[in-house]
């Protein structure tokens, strides 16, 4: 483990922000930080990064504790949500300014600039003022002065959600392709499933304070622990386990067994196949057309389901189907509905 966090807990006042939070970043690695907003991401960000005390709990590089050293001493690149660049100084004296500082000479400091322009494709903008350049040209910027300096972790803060979606898009896979090629460990805060999805090789999900769920992309979404965590990543039907009983008892083959309350069933809506039926249990509400899939609201004795088909679909409102699902594709989700931030 590269970077860790053990235990942590941060108050303020009496509010309980973070509650025995652990974390680990292996080198190289891009992790996702993910969750509701007030859960607690960005006060974690900012205990690692050296600008907030912890209560209690440990951060540690390599194995060697933290706590004692300052944000500036960490060697930590940070991008925070907002743009955050110094109004006054030009584009190349903001990505410059950590190797000022850092008293590196100015022959080298502008040569590391000008590769710096580069990398972020924006050659032409060295004397333009922060004020001059768009949102997206902004975020750039301090993505180049956050890696001016080879940090020894990139802490990003929703770095990409003043953005407009096609912006968000571009940025989002420039920066996977510089993480990877730099190979910076990097933590990356955000609080939408499907950048984290697109980016991380391990997303941590948190809820009110405490990390509920940490793994692969893969992972999270197709073996949620929670019902929390099968909301937040994806789409998801959710039944509880006395419908199951009563209307398909076949899907409870895959079930860990305990009180019928303990799991509910968590069925992705690619998981549900419908077939045109007039004697079939289920019929359609509405159909939604996305371009690449179709999204099919269905009332069936489980509830209302939701079903994603591939491109268009022949199907039409008021139509009966009837409903297939695999045990294999049922997912049994602890109900943890009182833990779920509204
Ligand atoms: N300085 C502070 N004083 C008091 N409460 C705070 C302070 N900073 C954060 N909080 C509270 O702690 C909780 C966690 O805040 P934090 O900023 O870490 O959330 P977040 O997950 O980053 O949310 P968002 O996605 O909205 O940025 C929130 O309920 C917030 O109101
Ligand atoms: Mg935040």
């Amino acid at each position: 483990m590269y970077l860790t966090v053990t235990n942590a807990t941060k108050h303020y006042g009496s509010f309980r922000a973070l509650n025995d939070v652990s974390i680990s970043i292996e080198k190289g690695e891009f992790v996702c930080l993910l969750g509701p907003s007030g859960c607690g991401k960005t006060s974690l960000l900012r205990i690692i990064a050296g600008l907030a005390d912890l209560d209690e709990g440990d951060v540690q590089l390599n194995g060697k504790s933290l706590l004692k050293i300052s944000a500036r001493k960490r060697d930590f690149g940070i991008v925070f949500q907002s743009y955050s660049l110094f109004p006054n100084m030009t584009v190349a004296e903001n990505i410059g300014y950590g190797l000022k500082i850092r008293k590196i000479p100015a022959d080298q400091i502008s040569a590391r600039v000008s590769e710096l322009l580069d990398i972020i494709k924006l050659p032409q903008f060295a004397d333009k003022i922060p004020g001059q350049l768009s949102g997206g040209q902004q975020q750039r910027v301090a993505l180049a002065r956050a890696i001016a300096v080879n940090p020894r972790v990139l802490l990003l803060d929703e770095p990409l959600s003043a953005l407009d979606a096609q912006v968000r898009g571009e940025l989002r896979d420039e920066i996977h392709q510089l993480q990877r090629s730099l190979g910076i460990p990097t933590l990356m805060v955000t609080h939408d499933q499907e950048e984290a999805l697109a980016l991380a090789d391990k997303i941590i999900c948190m809820n009110q304070g405490v990390v509920v769920q940490s793994g692969t992309p893969h992972e999270l979404y197709h073996k949620p622990a929670t019902r929390f965590v099968a909301t937040f990543m994806g789409t998801s039907n959710l039944i509880s386990t006395q419908k199951i009983k009563s209307i398909m008892p076949e899907l409870l083959s895959t079930r860990p067994g305990g009180d019928d309350d303990q799991y509910d069933a968590c069925i992705r809506p690619e998981s549900i196949r419908i077939e045109a039926n007039p004697k079939g249990e289920a019929s359609i509400v509405s159909i939604g057309f996305l371009g690449n899939l179709s999204k099919i609201k269905l009332a069936s004795p489980l509830g209302n389901l939701i079903v994603e088909v591939h491109g268009a679909t022949d199907l039409k409102e008021k139509q009966k189907v009837s409903l297939d699902i695999a045990p294999a594709d049922c997912i049994w989700v602890e109900n943890d509905v009182a833990g779920i931030a509204e």
